[in-house]
């Protein structure tokens, strides 16, 4: 009897490693929780270690990440080195090991300037240092190992939140709206919200599948706003307050962002995969964590 393939997953405990540990269970592979603790990406001794359980046609899923977009434009160097230092280590690591490489990463590889969403070979153009390191780490990945896949997601909502960012989003303005307290969100920043839940299935099918190697998007179907994604957030919990409209020039970052985002893949569905829409996947989501009832 052949043995299951192992999946190694990097930052097994943030908010998509988590979902991608459950997703890999429940398709029946052998899971290899790595966290931080166990193994740093930028030090290729402990990436070595982390990873010699591995064999040819096994997987890693490399989630681990700087990416407080703010604090990267100013500890440059982190971002590099965790971003695409650390991207190359892993799929390096991985290679050596006959094994296939999963990076994550994001919207902010573009600079917004689109007007229509964007597709897997639309160029990456990043306009702030988290989203350069990340594009680094996708040309480090399929340098270090052609048998490499770069999933991009944008806007994560999960169970677990994200570790690296305090929570995520959605959570941030449940608790405002239950304070009674009106959020106040950008209107003018268009993108495309993510389940964490749903990536994570969609992530893990591709590794099942030997999909064939490359970039894919694997943000939820549709678009909104900022402003937009709080409205129906506030809708869907009951909330008696709603969002109050910024600009995104009121705020005041230290990174510029992309004022347009979205992410549509042009390669799922050749796969005969599709993403749901946002909307019901932030549903089940709320549900999921006890802030509504299902209807
Ligand atoms: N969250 C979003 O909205 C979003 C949007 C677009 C793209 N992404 C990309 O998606 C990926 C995962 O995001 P997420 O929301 O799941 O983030 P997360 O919850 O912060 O998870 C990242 C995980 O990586 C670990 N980690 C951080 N630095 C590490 C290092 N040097 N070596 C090894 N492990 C390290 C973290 O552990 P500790 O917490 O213990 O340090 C954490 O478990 C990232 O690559 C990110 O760039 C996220």
């Amino acid at each position: 009897m052949t043995s299951p393939m192992q999946i190694a997953i990097i930052g097994a405990s943030g908010q998509i490693g988590s979902e991608v540990a459950r997703a890999a269970g429940a398709a029946g592979a052998d899971v290899l929780a790595v966290n931080h603790a166990a193994c740093d990406v930028t030090d290729v001794t402990s990436v070595e270690r982390a990873l010699a359980p591995l064999r040819a046609g096994d997987a890693v899923v490399n989630t681990a990440a700087f990416h407080r977009t703010d604090a990267c434009e100013e500890a440059v160097d982190q971002a590099l080195s965790v971003n695409a230092l650390g991207a190359f280590n892993v799929a390096a690591a991985a290679r050596s090991r006959g094994a296939t490489v999963v990076y994550l990463s994001t919207d902010f590889v573009f600079d917004g300037a689109k007007r229509t969403p964007y597709v897997e070979n639309d160029p990456p153009s990043p306009i702030n240092v988290y989203g350069a390191s990340k594009a680094a780490g996708e040309a480090l990945t399929r340098a270090a190992n052609p048998a490499s896949y770069v999933v991009r997601v944008s806007a994560v909502f999960g169970p677990a939140g994200s570790s690296g960012k305090g929570g995520n989003f959605v959570e941030a303005m449940v608790a405002k709206a239950r304070a009674g307290e009106a959020p106040e969100v950008v209107e003018d920043i268009v993108m495309a919200p993510t389940s964490a839940i749903d990536a994570a299935a969609l992530l893990v099918e591709l590794v099942r599948r030997s999909a064939p190697f490359g970039v894919y998007h694997l943000a939820n179907a549709g678009a909104c706003s900022w402003l937009e994604f709080t409205s129906t957030i506030c809708t869907l919990i009951g909330a008696g307050v709603r969002p109050r409209a910024l600009k995104a020039s009121q705020v005041n970052g230290k990174a510029r962002r992309p004022l347009y985002s979205v992410l549509a893949s042009d390669r799922l569905s050749a796969l005969g995969l599709q993403t749901r829409n946002w909307s019901a996947a932030l549903a089940e989501y709320l549900t999921l964590k006890g802030y509504r009832t299902a209807p």
